[in-house]
């Protein structure tokens, strides 16, 4: 029995931290305009030092985004609705931003590593933004990643409970699976620093004005 009750801790105690970051971020969202600190709440903070491995097969950190403002949105390719709504959105705000948006870069981070390659991030990424760059990488540093910017994700598949169909073969459930995650808009300063966090609700006006501000801060 305890690995299952081992199972339930580590259930709960991730249940806890989406549900702190959540409302850390609903008071980041809501509240005055946001720190530029990393740390968001007592003990939350988001963003920090990754090394990932973007669309062109190249391996980056952090440090290869140094000077600009980053628009991060985590998903995966395979994502029927919420996914390409959001990026939809994030190049809709930037053509609304104009020549603002030369300074901002859409950043697409896959937490759906095992199919999401470089080549199919490669044929992804450009229907959203031409500029746009998708990050794969291995479980470990796609879980660190997701980690560092409060971002919940895990495998479900098309059946009532979301697990695997019982006559599903484990190859087939392999490829035939969905993703569940957390949907925020992350932007992130010139310095790599947390400047503000966007919900699905954000009205694009606001989305824009909000990176706006951002700009010029
Ligand atoms: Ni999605």
């Amino acid at each position: 029995m305890f690995p299952r009750k081992k199972t339930l801790i580590l259930m709960l105690v991730a249940g806890f931290t989406a549900f702190a970051v959540g409302y850390a971020v609903r008071e980041l969202v809501d509240g005055p305009p946001p720190p530029t600190a990393v740390k968001i709440a007592d003990g939350i903070s988001i963003g920090g030092d990754f090394t990932l491995t973007d669309h062109t097969g190249k391996i980056v950190t952090q440090e290869n985004f140094k000077g600009e403002f980053l628009l991060i949105y985590f998903g995966y390719t395979f994502c029927p609705d919420v996914c390409p709504t959001e990026l939809q959105r994030m190049s809709e705000v930037l053509r609304k931003l104009g020549t603002a948006a030369d300074r901002v870069r859409p950043v697409f981070i896959t937490i759906d590593p095992a199919r999401d390659t470089a080549k199919v991030l490669a044929e992804y990424v450009g229907n959203f933004h031409p500029r746009m760059v998708g990050l794969t990488g291995t479980a470990a540093q796609i879980k660190a990643v997701a980690k560092a910017y409060g971002v919940s994700f895990g495998k479900s598949w098309a059946t009532e409970t979301g697990k695997k169909p019982p006559g599903m073969s484990p190859a087939q459930a392999e490829k035939e699976y969905f993703m569940s995650h957390t949907s925020f808009v992350y932007l992130m300063g010139d310095d790599g620093r947390v400047r503000d966090i966007f919900r699905a609700d954000v009205k694009d006006e606001n989305m824009v004005k909000r990176i706006l501000a951002a700009l010029e801060g």
